[in-house]
């Protein structure tokens, strides 16, 4: 009887630590993703080609932002439709009139 309360803590024990171990293995990319915010992606992005004033000096619609994110993926930016999204939100969000 003994033993066998042993072995059964010892497998759930396992378990546990497997699962512990998954945990802490998983979370940590899922985080970084999340991590970026809409500004932290418009600072890595739209700084490759030119300074970050060039943007921030301006005041635009969110029809304008929309515009000029468009002309910057033809620049040669490197975004995808939901990057480009979210800095349009940000952009207008922040610099909009
Ligand atoms: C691959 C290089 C490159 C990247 C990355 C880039 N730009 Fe540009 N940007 C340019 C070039 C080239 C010009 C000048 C020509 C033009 O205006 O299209 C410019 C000009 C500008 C201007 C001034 C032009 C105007 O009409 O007022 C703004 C504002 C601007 N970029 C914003 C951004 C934003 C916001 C991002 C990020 C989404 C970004 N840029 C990313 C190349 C780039």
């Amino acid at each position: 009887m003994r033993e066998r309360k042993v072995c059964t803590l010892s497998v759930m024990l396992a378990a546990a630590f497997c699962a512990a171990t998954f945990i802490s293995v998983i979370p940590p990319a899922a985080e970084g993703d999340e991590k970026i915010t809409p500004q932290k992606l418009f600072e890595q992005k739209c700084s490759q080609c030119h300074s970050l004033d060039d943007p921030r000096s301006q005041r635009n619609t969110k029809a304008e932002w929309t515009q000029l994110v468009k002309r910057m993926r033809g620049n040669g930016c490197d975004l995808s439709d939901d990057e480009a999204e979210t800095i349009v939100g940000y952009l207008s969000k922040n610099f909009g009139k």
